[in-house]
């Protein structure tokens, strides 16, 4: 440990201008100090350094802190590193403080319950292996699911006899002290006499890194709904479950040689996996995901594939704290197993090159999974609708680290085509958070400096109502088209047209279902065309009455839907005030002009996947001249929409 004398030492003679200014070229800008950001990528500079606050902030990205915070940032160091480079930079002495009393007893009892440990997996493993018991039931068992005398053996697979305590009498006997054997959790008294925890159950060793036994996974033989499936070790000096993940000792090259780590719920499944030749597993024992974990597999890999079965509790648990797989820069993925099968079950079902296949063909972006499960579950309800938009928009907002910006644009743009958004509204929603953040961090950070102005960003907002407006967007823009018609249909369009002469005629040039989603609204343009045919003369009214009351209820709300004219239409004609009735052509031409926008911006955005997939260079070429007409499409609309009726 650094002491506390020299900490106050490196303190006193940091200057953030220097320690910055050896990473960013700095310029002195009144009484602080400007430069180009160097966690966003910008040409103006927006980077701050305060010589007085000890702090630096980036109005851009909005990332801030003190000198130790920005070595931690910038060069990814620990604290202790930061620390340690500072103490270099300034010629400070590093003075190391002696262990306390209570860190030496912590590290002897760690001693001891290693020893204890190690211990016990010998003899567990001795009974599982050599003794008339543990081969009768404890092997059996484990043979009759198929698990192989090498793999058992490797994994140290033991078993705990059925008497009160064989184990216990063996560790008292080898001079074992009962209080450290409790704290292991191997030994329990009651009723003033000490017996054993794991009494005819299968014994799962956890290793750590370094192969020596934290503690035991005991599981049951039988089923019985009394007793607890798995009794795992208590929380003690040297099992911390949240640091904890089972397999990593065997799997650790594996992963770094596949570079990728697979996550599963359980002891078996990665036993399992294993004896099919796939180890790179670890598994979580069904719990979310802690920031230890996730540091302990990004050592290896930054490829973390989830897979667990379909259907299970699991699923959810291991999705939470997922989040922050994401601020460490971890690609995640899932596999979910079918048929009530667990990585376990389903590898001796179908076989190694099977289920490796399987995994391959099945991997899915877990924040796209994420998104599409929560809207099939929202369904057509907004308020779940736009607490998704929110979701996501977090979710997303947590992908920031630089080298992860074109990552993050990738999520935007596919998240935004899934919800049907605009790109540019979900990215602004995803600054918003960021900024939130920020601003969280700081009131925490700075809470001395709390009515200092320099901390102190944007005004509070409202997200919600940026989800609804944002999710509502484009339906408004199909709900004006299809007002437009209804109201001013049988309107003049020109000398020869009525007004749905004129839309109809657009529409047949675009295809129905490429200018709108909703179904509801195809439905009622479909109706009216097919009754303005027939030499009807379709208003608002005649749907109102009509049999299919949701089709009604639909258009009435539409018609409801209070229209406002853009203070555009002010200055287009001159400060003259016109109604909606004197601006019909307007008002048609410029919904539809939208939703023609919004289908070429689609086309462009599709063929842009094409292009990044192409394979030939003739493919390329043509596609690229596609995109060429359509960007050309999109101009010449763009200037038509200029002058949007509403606001
Ligand atoms: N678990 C636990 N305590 C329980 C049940 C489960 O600690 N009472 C943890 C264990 O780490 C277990 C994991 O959750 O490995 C997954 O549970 P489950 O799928 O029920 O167990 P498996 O290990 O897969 O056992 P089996 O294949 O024999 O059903
Ligand atoms: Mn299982």
């Amino acid at each position: 440990m650094i002491s506390q004398n020299t900490i106050q030492q490196i303190q006193s003679r940091i200057d953030i201008i220097d320690i910055v200014g050896t990473f960013v070229k700095l310029k002195k800008r009144g009484a602080n100090y400007i430069g180009n950001c160097p966690f966003h990528n910008e040409k103006s500079p927006s980077f701050t350094v305060s010589p007085v606050k000890e702090i630096y902030k980036c109005f851009g990205c909005g990332r801030s802190g003190n000198s130790i915070g920005f070595l931690m940032e910038h060069e990814k160091y620990s604290y202790v590193e930061a620390l340690r480079w500072l103490a270099q930079k300034y010629n400070v002495e590093i003075e190391e403080t002696e262990t306390t009393p209570e860190q030496k007893l912590h590290q002897q009892a760690a001693d001891s319950l290693y020893i204890i440990n190690n211990f016990a997996q010998q003899f567990f493993s001795d009974v599982l292996l050599n003794t008339e018991e543990g081969r009768d039931i404890g092997l059996s068992y484990l043979k009759e699911r198929g698990f192989r005398e090498d793999v058992i053996k490797k994994f140290q697979l033991g078993f705990n006899p059925e008497a009160r305590d064989s184990f216990t009498k063996a560790a008292l006997a080898a001079q074992y002290n009962l209080e450290l054997l409790q704290k292991s959790g191997l030994v329990t008294v009651r009723d003033e006499r000490p017996q054993d925890n794991y009494r005819g159950r299968i014994i799962f060793p956890i290793h750590n890194q370094s192969g020596k036994v934290l503690g035991f996974g005991a599981r049951i033989l039988k089923t019985n709904d009394k007793a607890p499936k798995y009794i795992n070790t208590p929380e003690n000096d040297i099992y911390v479950k949240s640091k904890v993940l089972y397999g990593s000792y065997f799997a650790r090259q594996a992963i770094d040689k596949a570079d990728e780590c697979l996550l599963v719920e359980g002891y078996t499944d990665v036993v399992s996996l294993h004896q099919a030749g796939i180890e790179n597993v670890v598994a979580s024992g069904g719990t979310a995901l802690t920031p230890d974990q996730l540091r302990l597999i990004k050592k290896y890999t930054n490829n973390l594939t989830i897979i667990y079965d379909g259907d299970g509790a699991g699923i959810k648990a291991a999705l939470r704290g997922l989040d922050l797989a994401l601020e460490e820069s971890l690609n995640v993925r899932l596999v979910l197993i079918p048929d009530k099968e667990d990585p376990d079950s389903y590898v001796n079902k179908v076989g190694a090159s099977a289920f490796v296949d399987f995994i391959a063909a099945n991997k899915k972006d877990f924040i796209l999974f994420q998104l599409e499960n929560s809207l099939k579950d929202a369904g057509n309800d907004s308020t779940k609708k736009s607490a998704v938009v929110n979701q996501i928009a977090e979710t997303i907002s947590k992908i920031n680290k630089t080298e992860d910006f074109t990552k993050q644009q990738d999520y935007i743009k596919q998240a935004s085509q899934l919800l049907k958004i605009e790109e540019e509204g979900l990215h602004a929603l995803v600054n918003k958070f960021l900024r939130d953040k920020i601003t969280k961090e700081e009131n925490r950070i700075g809470r001395e400096n709390a009515n200092d102005a320099f901390l102190k960003s944007e005004q509070p907002f409202e997200i919600e109502d940026d989800a609804l407006f944002l999710l509502n967007k484009d339906e408004q823009y199909e709900r004006a088209m299809v007002r437009s018609i209804l109201e001013f249909g049988l309107n003049e369009w020109n000398e020869d047209q009525k007004v749905a002469d004129h839309v109809f005629a657009e529409i047949d040039n675009n295809q129905l279902e490429e200018l709108i989603d909703n179904k509801s609204l195809i439905t009622i343009l479909n109706t009216y065309k097919a009754w303005y045919n027939a030499g009807m003369e379709p208003t608002p009214k005649t749907f109102l009455y009509d049999e299919n009351l949701e089709m009604a209820a639909l258009v009435l709300s539409i018609m409801d839907f209070s229209v406002e004219i853009s203070h555009n239409w002010a200055r287009v004609y001159e400060g003259k005030i016109h109604t909606r009735e004197e601006l019909y052509k307007e008002e048609v031409f410029s919904t539809l002009n939208y939703l023609k926008l919004r289908k070429i911006k689609r086309l462009i955005d599709e063929n842009q996947r094409d292009l990044e997939k192409a394979q030939t260079d003739e493919e390329q070429l043509v596609l690229l001249q596609t995109h060429q007409h359509l960007k050309q499409m999109e101009i010449e609309l763009t200037k038509q929409v200029g002058m949007v009726i509403f606001r």
